[in-house]
């Protein structure tokens, strides 16, 4: 079976219980933490920032933690988060005055770096930094809120980018985020994600291990 990544988002988590509810989803299989910085400037909404994603990995959380800044102006906000224990971070491409510094900025910082795509945004900004990506996430829903539906168009985006990864010959992971349940995964990894974010479909259940599972077994299908 490829290698593909489940990573919770713990915007839809019970934020009064972080800790142990982030033990808990780790526990029922999953295999990174994706941690949305919301700024209330670049997005319509507000949630938390390094000092929380710190607090995470002092309270033993060891998983990879995915970093995604819906943040503007993005450089400032680097350091602390890699300070603060994030494994990878991605920044939207509106968002940063600069690509090619930002990207830099994260990788100097030691962790994997990655491009964020709006619905809506153009692909044209892969054009020349495809060698400083680690990752691509491409948003399926418009930034700022969990629990929205996946926007259908993104399947031929995905497509489109999953061909100029496999063209640069390059390992760069395609992360999707929003709307990802177990009854679209399947296609959506056709379309050629590898890393999957899912917030309310995980959260949103009792049992964290058997959405998982079903979201696993669609994949392995
Ligand atoms: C939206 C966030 C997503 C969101 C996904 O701006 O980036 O990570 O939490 O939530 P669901 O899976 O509920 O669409
Ligand atoms: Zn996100």
């Amino acid at each position: 079976m490829k290698d593909f990544l489940i990573a919770p988002s713990i915007l839809s988590a019970d934020f009064a219980r972080l800790g142990e509810d982030v033990e808990r989803v780790l526990a029922a299989g999953a295999d990174v933490v994706h941690f949305d910085v919301m700024d209330n400037h670049y997005v319509p909404n507000l949630t938390f920032g390094a000092p929380i994603c710190k607090a995470l990995r002092d309270y033993g959380i060891t998983a990879p933690i995915d970093v995604h800044l819906m943040v503007k102006p993005v450089d400032r906000i680097i350091p602390d988060f890699a300070k603060a224990g994030a494994s990878m971070i991605t920044f939207h491409a509106e968002a940063s005055e600069h690509i090619d510094r930002s990207l830099q900025l994260i990788k100097e910082h030691g962790c994997q770096a990655g491009l964020v795509f709006n619905p809506a945004t153009p692909l044209h900004y892969l054009d020349h930094v495809m060698d400083k990506l680690d990752m691509i996430l491409l948003m399926s829903v418009n930034p700022g809120f969990g629990g929205q539906s996946f926007i259908p168009e993104t399947l031929n985006k995905l497509r489109e980018v999953r061909r100029r990864i496999d063209e640069s010959g390059r390992d760069i992971r395609l992360e999707i985020d929003g709307g990802v349940k177990v009854d679209n995964i399947r296609e959506i990894a056709e379309a050629g994600a590898d890393m999957f974010v899912a917030g309310s479909a995980i959260f949103g259940q009792p049992d964290y291990k058997a959405v998982i599972d079903e979201m696993r077994a669609e994949l392995s299908k």
